[in-house]
């Protein structure tokens, strides 16, 4: 229903990888916030990333790290706030039910990469982008205040002054708000964004603070671990407003590349290394040891340029990355992605080694910004790939950037909410207690860790919830609680098996409460979206007393 008439949000992000959802996650008072994506929320880059986050909770190495893979080209400053943030953010991650893995005492497992002195990298196996982006979705599908435009394409970003200055113009679509009747009030800072809607409308949206998040420009490139379809977009439109673009001769290659003859190719981790894989060349010999002392470990700059001079020194060689020499278990327990996804295209890492080339992976440059992730345009923010946060100097790295995106985006999200008066912060809304609230409290979202006697006391709580919120007659408020809740409960469900130990019977039961919990959260949702009472679903609205 998004007409032509400008309509106003407090802020405007442009993207819903990890960088655009963190920021939004991040404002924390209750604003108008919309996101668009170009895709669907669960089609972002981030989540294809595998090997994991870096993480400064393992010691003081990454500064001199970062330093030294980006060719002290860096500005130390930012990556002093990196590590220095870091690990708040991504206690976030952790808080809002990001599964890392584990040891079997429950400490956080970490595992190495190119240009790492020591294992500073976290992981959900070789999927951690997926699982990262899966806690956050879960969050922000249930923030309120925020619009999410799937499959809209933002193809022009005006400031305020441009706006200004169209505003006589009437009549002209591609120009800003020039067709629009409606004054935006006096603003200061930020712009405007025209989108082409799903239905092929052109739809604009104005506010005082618009975050591009669009990521980067590997789908520029023949061969690259990106999606097509990141094409700099938000890089141009940043340079469409006259905003530095800087750093752009800094892209970097991933090493280890799949590339498949037919159909897509996959990215082989960094931590494949890490876990003990070796570098060959055509005859056989790992030819890493002798270009660099920290040999298949080496900064990535280093590693592509060897293996492409490898390819480039016998016509039709290839180069191969092999782990076989490690237990057959572990290479499938650890690396279950990459795994299958050689075995399907004929080759099983567990006995033999996979062929890899590199491949366009990330922009190092982008979109200038200051220490909070603001560009020269006042209200106008990049996060994320399209932006230089002058964290990777002139080579990232590996696996530091989802850190910078959230620490980045963190900052974004402190700006943008302290411009807002306290008055419109998050109302407290007293919560109402339903019967599985007591359940949910300090529990371990890391595994399932209740009794069966719990699973069967919390099974009779939600009976009693279902019974009470989803009955004859509906209240939004009870509804939202509820919602919560299952939220929570789905946190402790998910991915998760029912401990090995029980009878089928009790394992039975885990898998029907998991099984309660997703379709009353269905109905509970399709409960609170429908507003017009009809046939079975009756609501009223009753606030003070629900
Ligand atoms: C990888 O897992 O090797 C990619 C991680 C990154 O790009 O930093």
């Amino acid at each position: 229903s998004f007409g032509i008439t400008p309509e106003y949000f407090d802020v405007i992000i442009i993207g819903t990888g990890i960088a655009g959802m963190f920021t939004a996650l991040s404002i924390e008072r209750k604003l108008k916030v919309l996101m668009i994506t170009k895709e669907t929320l669960d089609r972002s880059t981030s989540n294809m990333a595998q090997g994991g986050i870096v993480s400064p909770i393992f010691g003081e190495t990454l500064y001199q790290d970062t330093l030294k893979a980006g060719g002290y080209v860096n500005d130390p400053k930012r990556v002093e706030i990196l590590v220095k943030e870091g690990s708040k953010q991504i206690e976030k991650l952790i808080e809002w039910g990001v599964p890392f893995d584990r040891d079997s005492e429950g400490n956080l497992l970490a595992t190495r990469e190119g240009g790492h002195s020591g294992r500073n990298i976290l992981h959900c196996k070789d999927e951690t982008g997926k699982k990262i982006m899966t806690g956050l979705e879960r969050k922000l599908r249930n923030k309120k205040g925020v619009t999410l435009l799937e499959e809209t394409y933002a193809y022009q970003l005006t400031d305020f002054s441009d706006w200004q200055n169209s505003s006589n113009n009437q009549g002209d679509e591609n120009q800003g708000a020039g067709e629009s009747k409606e004054d935006p009030g006096n603003r200061e800072k930020g712009g405007m964004v025209s989108v082409i809607l799903p239905t092929g409308d052109v739809g604009k949206f104005y506010s005082p603070n618009i975050v591009i998040a669009t990521g980067g420009i590997g789908g520029l490139y023949q061969h690259t671990s990106n999606p097509e379809g990141n094409t700099g977009d938000g890089i141009a439109l940043g340079k469409s407003l006259g905003i530095e673009i800087k750093n752009m001769e800094f892209n970097q290659f991933h090493p280890t590349y799949f590339q498949a003859k037919e159909g897509t190719g996959f990215l082989v981790t960094e931590a494949l290394r890490g876990e003990g894989a070796t570098l060959r060349n055509g005859e056989g010999v790992a030819f890493m040891k002798e270009r660099h002392p920290m040999g298949d470990l080496a900064p990535r700059d280093v590693v592509a340029r060897g293996i492409f001079e490898e390819l480039q020194k016998v016509p039709k060689t290839m180069v191969t990355v092999d782990i076989s020499h490690r237990e057959e278990n572990f290479i499938k327990q650890r690396f279950p992605k990459i795994y299958r996804k050689a075995l399907k295209r004929g080759y099983d890492i567990t006995k033999e080694p996979l062929p890899v080339t590199p491949a366009s992976h990330y922009i190092m440059g982008g979109i200038a910004v200051d220490d909070y992730a603001e560009t020269s345009i006042p209200g106008i923010f990049a996060v994320g790939e399209c932006a230089c946060s002058d964290i990777h100097g002139a080579n990232r790295l590996a696996s530091n950037s989802l850190l910078d995106a959230i620490v980045f985006a963190g900052r974004a999200a402190n700006k943008i909410t302290e411009a807002f008066p306290e008055t419109i912060q998050e109302e407290s809304v007293q919560r109402i207690t339903l019967n599985c609230n007591s359940f949910l409290e300090n529990k371990s979202y890391r595994e399932f860790s209740w009794s069966h006697e719990e699973l069967r006391a919390f099974r009779k709580a939600l009976k009693k919830d279902t019974q009470k919120v989803l009955g004859i007659i509906k209240k939004d408020r009870l509804l939202s609680e509820f919602l919560l809740d299952q939220e929570l409960a789905l946190r402790l469900f998910d991915d998760k098996d029912p401990p090995k130990k029980w009878t089928g019977k009790e394992k039975r039961d885990f898998h029907e409460v998991k099984n309660h919990l997703t379709v009353a959260r269905v109905m509970t949702k399709a409960a609170l979206e429908r507003e017009e009472n009809i046939g079975a679903h009756y609501k009223v609205q009753d606030e003070k007393n629900p």
